[in-house]
């Protein structure tokens, strides 16, 4: 019998299983032969009950700021390379494997029972995102929130714009939209996928559904989410089967100024999210909103058809109406 040291044997292992050469966290509390090696100053509770997936600009970051006002619930630690999202199961953060994931979430003594959940609104639409979620977080319930694809694409194209990306100075939103996916180059096509296909609600969520049961899945309009947020919340905190349920309406109330629900501050006055939410710009021009409302029809087609075998309660407004436009 031969043997060789462990670098050696790695290096022979991942040549018979190249495969095997991207890892997948699985949750070692799941499995009794690796709970038996868990180190016991780890702790099964570090990991989130719920995950906030996205997509972008849909509302997430208000979602957040409210549901880290419930005493029942605890959001993730901010994280400093991303601003206030982790982004773990998407991009390299993965890598850095699980344990740099549990230090965002409070130990065992702190939490108090609390409900810990994470919110990265690059989740959504990640192709390998729901195999890495499955395979850490079986049992996660999933909450994404759907606006206009319309508006959300517009609203990215002034979030790019407003952070001084050099494509959305040359170009202006049709052309971004429109662009040529061949022949246009690199940081227009970039610009135009970032803008469109978060936006492709259905194809996202029904990847979603293949890693995970629906009823594990809530679905929020973010529309009712700018214009009723309590009632929102309420549902939200049913869908949890929390009790009691915090009375969101004495802590948030719209402002005028900013347009949008905030926070109401102990002493009086509100906290409102920064200026980056909410932000001021031009209506989206016409031509732009007939294009897209066009090129989202199949996608917003097979979203009412989804939502209906969800047996979702209420088929959006937004959707009605961007399905009811024709040209
Ligand atoms: P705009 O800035 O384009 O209006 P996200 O946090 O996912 O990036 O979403 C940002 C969007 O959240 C904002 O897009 C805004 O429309 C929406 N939003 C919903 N409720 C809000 C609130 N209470 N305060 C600020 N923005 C809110």
């Amino acid at each position: 019998l031969v043997s060789s040291g462990p670098l050696q044997l790695a290096e022979k292992y991942f040549k018979l299983y190249p495969e095997e050469i991207d890892p997948m966290w699985g949750n070692p509390c799941l499995d009794q032969r690796h709970l038996k090696i868990w180190s016991y100053k780890k702790s099964c509770q570090r990991l989130p009950k719920f995950l906030v997936i996205g997509p972008q600009k849909t509302g997430t970051t208000a979602l957040y700021t409210f549901l880290s006002m419930h005493p029942n619930i605890s959001a993730n630690a901010p994280s400093k390379e991303t601003f206030e999202e982790i982004q773990f199961f998407n991009g390299r953060n993965y890598y850095k494997g699980l344990d740099w994931y549990m230090d965002f979430f409070p130990s065992n003594d702190s939490v108090d029972n609390k409900i810990v959940f994470e919110k990265s609104a690059t989740y959504f639409d990640a192709d390998i995102v729901p195999k890495r979620v499955q395979a850490l977080l079986p049992n996660v319930k999933l909450v994404t929130i759907l606006i206009s694809p319309a508006k959300r694409a517009y609203s990215w194209y002034q979030h790019a714009k407003a952070h001084g990306d050099p494509t959305t100075l040359k170009y202006s939103f049709y052309q971004v939209i429109t662009a040529n996916e061949s022949v246009a180059p690199k940081p227009l096509r970039d610009l135009r996928n970032r803008c469109l296909n978060p936006g492709k609600y259905a194809l996202h969520i029904e990847h979603w559904l293949d890693y995970f049961n629906h009823n594990n899945l809530h679905i929020i309009d973010g529309d009712q989410l700018k214009s009723n947020p309590v009632d929102v919340l309420d549902q939200f905190q049913k869908f949890l089967k929390i009790t009691p349920m915090f009375d969101y309406s004495s802590h948030i109330r719209y402002d005028v100024k900013k347009g949008f629900f905030c926070k109401v501050l102990e002493g009086g006055g509100n906290k409102c999210l920064g200026k980056g939410k909410g932000r001021q710009y031009a209506t989206m021009d016409a031509e732009s909103y007939k294009y897209l409302r066009e090129y989202y029809m199949p996608y917003n087609t097979a979203l009412v058809k989804l939502l209906r075998k969800l047996e979702h309660t209420t088929i959006p407004q937004w959707l009605k109406d961007d399905l009811s436009y024709s040209s």
